[in-house]
């Protein structure tokens, strides 16, 4: 029986055991997929200890992506990069470190945009975190020509911009509208709505006929920011679908074979999210 979960401090709330139960029941595979909740200041002694705790690794969840970077074995590249992960696994004894947020976000695009292709698109990215550092890298290795990133604190941007190089440029949020007419993606990648903070004040009139919108959160489902966007006309990938996509090369590294999102597993999450969901 192989074991792996997700730590994180809540962790409760977390969909990846829903996610990943569901694609060992689906491939018939012996294994089990749980959650821990990790306290501040236990997570070293979980991480070093993981290659003798029976799991074959964990996925990491917030506030932990960017600290557990800190008490890994080996990270790859591109964690080393945007010094987040969300993955680990264990090979002989040691803990490798990959991140999945990123081509889980394009991954999600593909998904509902089949034929979206980042070659020679300008993406407009709002938020400078660790999500958004993960979305940008990714958005550049699919050649989108030019991201701009637009920050309430522009310094945190003008930071990215010193990690991605000349195809980004950093803005402050409240400049964004001027960035919109020529925007071909535009995502969300702030936490702005999820507390009771009244969310991001952007109008979409200026974004350019055409222009798709995503946002990484996906609770609710379908974001004010997304609601928002889809009545100005325009297309949205809801965020659900990175959450799927991210998961599945963390469930083929620990148990071995590769899971497909599909439609049913979408609508099994989405209605544990929104009990209202229908397909
Ligand atoms: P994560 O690692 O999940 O991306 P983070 O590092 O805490 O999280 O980043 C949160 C992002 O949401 C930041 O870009 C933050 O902007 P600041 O850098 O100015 O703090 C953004 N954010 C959070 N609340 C916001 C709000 N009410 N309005 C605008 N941006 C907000």
């Amino acid at each position: 029986m192989i074991s792996a979960g997700v730590i994180g401090f809540p962790v409760k709330h977390s969909r990846s055991p829903l996610i990943h139960t569901f694609w060992l029941k689906q491939l018939g595979i012996e294994g089990r997929y749980g959650k821990k909740e990790v306290p501040p200041g236990d997570l070293k002694t979980f991480l070093r200890g993981l290659p003798a705790s029976g799991w074959a690794g964990c996925n990491v969840t917030l506030p932990y992506k960017e600290e557990a970077c800190r008490h890994v074995d080996v990270l790859d590249e591109r964690v080393k990069r945007i010094a987040s992960l969300n993955t680990i696994y264990l090979r002989e004894g040691k803990t490798f470190a990959t991140s999945t947020d990123g081509r889980g976000f394009t991954e999600n695009i593909f998904w509902k945009v089949p034929d979206f292709r980042f070659a020679g698109k300008t993406v407009v990215v709002l938020g400078a975190g660790g999500s958004s550092r993960a979305v940008i890298d990714e958005v550049l290795r699919e050649d989108a020509v030019k991201v701009v990133i637009a920050n309430r604190t522009p310094a945190r941007a003008q930071a990215l911009v010193q990690l991605f190089g000349a195809r980004t440029s950093a803005i402050s949020l409240d400049r964004i509208e001027d960035y919109l007419p020529t925007c071909h993606l535009l995502v969300n990648t702030t936490s702005a709505g999820i507390a009771n903070d009244g969310g991001l004040d952007l109008s979409f009139d200026r974004l350019a006929a055409g222009a798709i919108v995503s946002d990484i959160n996906y609770v609710p489902l379908v974001t004010p920011f997304l609601q928002r966007a889809e009545a100005a006309g325009h297309a949205i990938v809801p965020g659900l679908g990175m959450l799927l996509h991210q998961a599945v090369p963390g469930f083929e590294l620990w148990f071995g074979r590769r899971p497909s999102v599909t439609q049913d597993l979408y609508d099994l999450v989405a209605g544990d999210i929104d009990p209202g969901y229908k397909r």
